[in-house]
């Protein structure tokens, strides 16, 4: 009987938890992926400018979507979506945080410098 129970207990711990560590791990393997030289002014940029809402590492907060989600692929939200959301602010219409005010204070080349970062971001997390 005891033996029984320590059986179907290894093989529910064995059986669940890869999935489980599988799921969780993504945002930390993200996190600890050191940023290549080229994007680190991108990530200087996106840390001062739009991490309060998207998040470190481009993970979201409750205040404003993650980049790392297929919404964002660039084949949906191309890198001219950035210049404009920038400049222009967002409209609330994919989540339900509010809208995205306009972001001052930023060239068209500190821009590109996020975008290329945050497009790293989705590489390493397997957006595309
Ligand atoms: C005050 C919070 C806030 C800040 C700061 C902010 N955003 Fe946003 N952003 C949002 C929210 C909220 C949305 C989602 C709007 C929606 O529902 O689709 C959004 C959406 C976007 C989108 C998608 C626009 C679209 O066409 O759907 C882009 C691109 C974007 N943000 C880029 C940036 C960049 C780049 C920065 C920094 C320079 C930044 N955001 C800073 C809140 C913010």
């Amino acid at each position: 009987m005891k033996r029984t129970t320590f059986f179907v207990a290894a093989a529910l711990l064995i059986g669940v938890l890869p999935e489980c560590t599988a799921e969780t791990e993504r945002p930390e393997r993200t996190r600890t992926t050191k940023v290549p030289a080229q994007y680190t002014r991108g990530e200087e940029l996106f840390n001062a400018n739009c991490a309060r809402c998207h998040g470190e590492g481009g993970r979201g907060t409750d205040k404003g979507p993650p980049f790392i989600h297929p919404v964002y692929h660039p084949h949906h939200h191309g890198d001219e979506s950035f210049h404009l959301a920038v400049q222009r602010g967002a409209r609330a219409h994919h989540w339900r945080f509010g809208n995205m005010p306009r972001i001052d204070g930023l060239n068209e080349t500190n821009v590109n410098e996020i975008i290329a970062y945050v497009r790293w971001l989705q590489r390493q997390a397997g957006i595309y």
